[in-house]
């Protein structure tokens, strides 16, 4: 079974944010003093997120991503991620982390057969990492990437590109990509920060991000991207990783956006840049069946944003004031 939505395109991945808590408070994502997190008994449970994945399976949905807030703080959850992945229909999972809490777990993902990690990571230097994420936690990071790169887990690092913040980091990075077999993700800043002020965004485009790179990589070669990438990746003559860079605020990518969201409330997003389009676990609770269920989600595919310009029209609210906690990237 296939999922088209209205314009098309084939809908197979589903992100799921576990919880919108985090153990860091990247200035991106959150302000200083952190979000008014829901209450845990407004998250969806673990049963509740099996059944909907085994309904999306039963759909078409084949590729699955746990994100959060930082979703290790979920107890839990590998037990969880494990029953997931056993679901018919379900051919890969990945994860999206901060990497502090993920030392321990990583022989664990290598057991289960985790597809990819995408580690977010903003700074090489312990100082602005301490500025950007207002947590101490550089050397734990650290340690989740060796031990990734040992277990084998195919490993990406996003870094969100910060004027004044992180400039400094983005060389740094790519040269880890010279030992490492890992691709870093170089991203631009989303007004997804959680305050609604957007005035603090200093953009650097995609085009700027590339720009400085090639004044100094000349030779990078553009590589053949998968179909649904949100990267346009490069490589460097000589180097065992990668780099790629995702347009995130620009979204040139949307044309093949495969995505859908299910924030840890159970609100499924069609678009990152939507408000949400209807709550999937106030159904469940109000006693829907797998009909209703599916009639609800195909709705929602049906009449999809054409795109994330299109999505951020449609909201009722014209202030994006969320946190990317809340979202789930
Ligand atoms: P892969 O499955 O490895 O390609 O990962 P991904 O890029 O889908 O996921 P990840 O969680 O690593 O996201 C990286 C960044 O891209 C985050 O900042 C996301 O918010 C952004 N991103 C992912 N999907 C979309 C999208 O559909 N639209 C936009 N605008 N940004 C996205
Ligand atoms: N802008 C861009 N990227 C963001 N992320 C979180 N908040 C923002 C933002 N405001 C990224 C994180 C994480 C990914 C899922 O989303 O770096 O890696
Ligand atoms: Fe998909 Fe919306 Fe992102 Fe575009 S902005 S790629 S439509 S989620």
């Amino acid at each position: 079974m296939m999922l088209y939505d209205n314009h098309g395109r084939i809908i197979n991945y589903l992100r799921i944010a576990v919880t919108d808590r985090c153990n860091l408070r990247c200035q991106y994502c959150m302000p200083e003093e952190g979000i008014d997190y829901v209450n845990r008994s407004h998250l969806l449970t673990y049963e509740e997120i099996e059944r909907i994945v085994t309904l999306f399976a039963s759909l078409g949905i084949n590729k699955i991503r746990i994100t959060g807030g930082e979703p290790f703080l979920r107890k839990g959850l590998m037990e969880c991620i494990d029953r997931i992945n056993q679901i018919e229909g379900i051919d890969s999972i990945h994860i999206t982390t901060n990497g502090t809490l993920t030392k321990d777990l990583i022989p664990r993902f290598e057991e289960i057969g985790i597809k990819s990690v995408n580690l977010s990571l903003d700074s090489l230097d312990a100082e602005r990492f301490k500025m950007i994420t207002r947590r101490d936690d550089l050397d734990k990071v650290m340690e989740s990437l060796t031990l990734l790169v040992e277990h084998d887990i195919k490993t990406k690092i996003n870094m969100v590109v910060m004027n004044q913040k992180n400039i400094e980091d983005i060389l740094p990075m790519i040269e880890l990509t010279k030992y490492l077999p890992i691709s870093v993700r170089f991203l631009e800043e989303m007004p997804f920060n959680g305050s609604g002020i957007h005035d603090q965004m200093a953009l650097w485009s995609h085009k700027d991000i590339l720009d400085f790179i090639k004044k100094k990589h000349t030779g990078a070669l553009q590589l053949e991207s998968e179909p649904n990438s949100t990267s346009v990746n490069y490589k460097i003559p000589g180097y065992d990783g990668s780099f790629g860079i995702i347009a995130s605020y620009s979204r040139s990518f949307c044309g093949t956006c495969n995505r859908l969201r299910l924030t840890p409330t159970g609100l499924m997003k069609t678009c990152l840049y939507d408000a949400g389009i209807f709550n999937i676990k106030d159904m469940m609770r109000a006693g829907a069946n797998d009909d209703e269920l599916k009639t609800a989600l195909l709705s929602a595919v049906g009449s999809r944003a054409k795109d994330g310009r299109e999505a951020e029209q449609r909201r009722a609210d014209d202030l994006i004031s969320e946190s990317m906690a809340t979202i789930g990237g």
